[in-house]
């Protein structure tokens, strides 16, 4: 599952940064810090095998795409390199993977080479938090195009910040305010604790200079396994973008076409009663907007990044209700576009005018 959306965004997001008219160097990196062995003792392949699978199945990746695998575990790095320079086409790689077993520290991400304007991707997944410190995500979000993923085992992070044995690991993440600020949420606010934790934790992120960051909870197993969370951070729109729409496919429940971002195990409890959550869209954009005259990608581009679920077609579906209840006015318009399946259709293309506050169009 985890493996799931971290291979699938790989995949999309090094299809466009290799696209040569976003990107002059010709080149990607994808960057695992903590990558594991080939293979584990089940059989199951690890997320760097799979990567690396795939894209020895797209030419444009095995041309543009430079590999690095790092675990602090010499075997198991290995095990990863045996495992890939064993699959069918791996000699075809223009840039042959690289491989070390070194502490995941930012003077190993210096010595990559990298230069800040490679789009990077950086997979963090360490068993704790240890070593994803605010320091390094700063250096990663040094680079011009680059954006990260790890996973977070909230629970954890939780206990941790009530215990005094682990206030120097806390520090470190959340800063010494940040850690004040979230021990006083933490007693004002005593049943929402992992919203907390993420609410701080973002924060720690935009500081750093992450500032997209989208966490999808999910739990494996039967209901009382503990949730934890994959944790994106981006600096571009199209990123985020890229990732909303894999966890979109990742998530066990939508309403009226919105994703509830997550995704549980086993059965799901439905709500009897689930608000359509368009009509709050609609809203927000008549305000955001105001007296704007956009696209609807422009729109969409702008204002997707100031939420955590909508997706496009949410907002060309909020933009249908707006036009449909003469709230804003478009270009083309109603009549004048096709239809789809008995739907206007509402491209990227269309202009969108919305009245300035208070006024209908
Ligand atoms: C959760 S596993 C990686 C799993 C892998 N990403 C996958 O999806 O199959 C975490 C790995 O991080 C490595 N590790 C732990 N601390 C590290 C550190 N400080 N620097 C580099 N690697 C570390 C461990 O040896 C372990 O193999």
């Amino acid at each position: 599952m985890k493996a799931d959306i971290v291979y699938k965004y790989v995949l999309a997001w090094a299809a466009i940064v290799l696209n040569t008219r976003y990107n002059s160097t010709g080149t990607a990196a994808y960057v695992d810090l903590f990558s594991g062995p080939g293979s584990y003792d089940d059989g199951a392949r690890s997320t760097p095998l799979l990567i690396a699978e795939a894209v020895l199945k797209k030419p444009q990746l095995v041309q543009g795409l430079q590999m690095f695998f790092n675990d602090i575990n010499p075997s198991l790095t290995n095990s990863l390199r045996q495992e890939i320079s064993g699959l069918a086409g791996a000699i075809t790689l223009r840039h042959a993977p690289r491989y070390s077993s070194l502490p995941a520290t930012i003077r190993l991400i210096d010595s990559l080479g990298l230069s800040l304007d490679v789009p990077q991707f950086y997979f963090l997944d360490q068993f704790g938090w240890a070593d994803i410190t605010p320091d390094l995500v700063r250096r990663i979000f040094k680079n011009r195009k680059c954006d990260c993923a790890f996973f977070l085992r909230t629970p954890r992070v939780i206990a941790a910040v009530s215990n005094p044995n682990s206030r120097d690991a806390m520090v470190t993440l959340f800063g010494d305010t940040g850690l004040e600020s979230l021990r006083q949420s933490f007693r004002d606010r005593p049943r929402e604790k992992e919203i907390v934790v993420l609410e701080h934790l973002k924060e720690a992120m935009r500081l750093a200079g992450a500032p997209y960051f989208q966490p999808f909870p999910f739990r494996l197993g039967d209901g009382n396994s503990p949730k934890q969370h994959l944790i994106y951070l981006g600096k571009h729109s199209k990123g985020l973008e890229v990732m909303k729409d894999v966890m979109d496919r990742s998530s066990t429940m939508h309403h009226d076409g919105v994703p509830q971002m997550g995704y549980t195990e086993g059965p799901v409890q439905h709500g009897l009663f689930n608000p359509d959550p368009i009509p709050g869209l609609q809203s927000e954009l008549l305000t955001f907007f105001a007296g704007r005259t956009a696209t609807v990608g422009e729109i969409f581009e702008e204002h997707h990044v100031t939420n955590e679920c909508f997706l496009l077609r949410n907002y060309q579906e909020a933009l249908r209700r707006l036009e449909a209840a003469a709230c804003v006015k478009t270009t083309p318009c109603l009549f004048e576009r096709p239809t789809r399946n008995g739907i206007v259709t509402m491209s990227e293309l269309v202009t969108v005018t919305f009245p300035q506050e208070g006024r209908t169009s």
